[in-house]
């Protein structure tokens, strides 16, 4: 996926010289490209006269950073017991091939990022697909497709 560097460079530029901004830059970077880069942390290294190691350090420490590309919609499939034992893994297999890609990764077209989870607190509903944070409960491989469509 192309970054468009001079952006990147805008980003930087309104943090130049300043102290303790290496976490509010990171944000940004993340605001805008929903990831951030390698070849972004280079750049911010070489601007800001910052270490790569402690930029990586940072972005690897923060939930918020992600130093993998993530789709536009994440979508999260329950795999705790409740789910599982209510056919959650057929659930994932159905979603992993409608987006062909396996759980842990992004589709080509960044539509979609795959995670599964370990219970979400509402087993009752299960199986339990999450999608930007709207729960979708009781849900069998039939209505996978639906549900993705959504979301485009
Ligand atoms: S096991 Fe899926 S919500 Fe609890």
């Amino acid at each position: 996926m192309k970054v468009k560097m001079k952006r990147v460079d805008e980003i930087i530029e309104r943090y130049k010289g300043e102290e303790g901004v290496l976490i509010q830059l990171l944000l940004d970077i993340q605001s805008e490209f929903n990831w951030i880069p390698h070849g972004v942390i280079a750049r911010i290294s070489e601007k800001m006269r910052i270490p790569t190691s402690q930029i990586y350090r940072i972005a690897s420490f923060y939930k918020a950073m992600s130093l993998n590309p993530v789709g536009r919609h994440i979508i999260h499939v329950c795999l705790g017991t409740a789910c599982q034992v209510r056919g959650a893994p057929k659930i994932l297999d159905r979603v992993e091939e409608n987006l062909k890609i396996k759980e842990g990764s992004t589709t080509a077209d960044m539509r979609f990022s795959l995670r599964r989870v370990n219970c979400l607190g509402c087993c009752a509903m299960g199986p339990v697909v999450v999608v930007d944070g709207n729960y979708h409960g009781k849900i069998t491989p039939a209505m996978v497709e639906d549900i993705l469509e959504k979301y485009e």
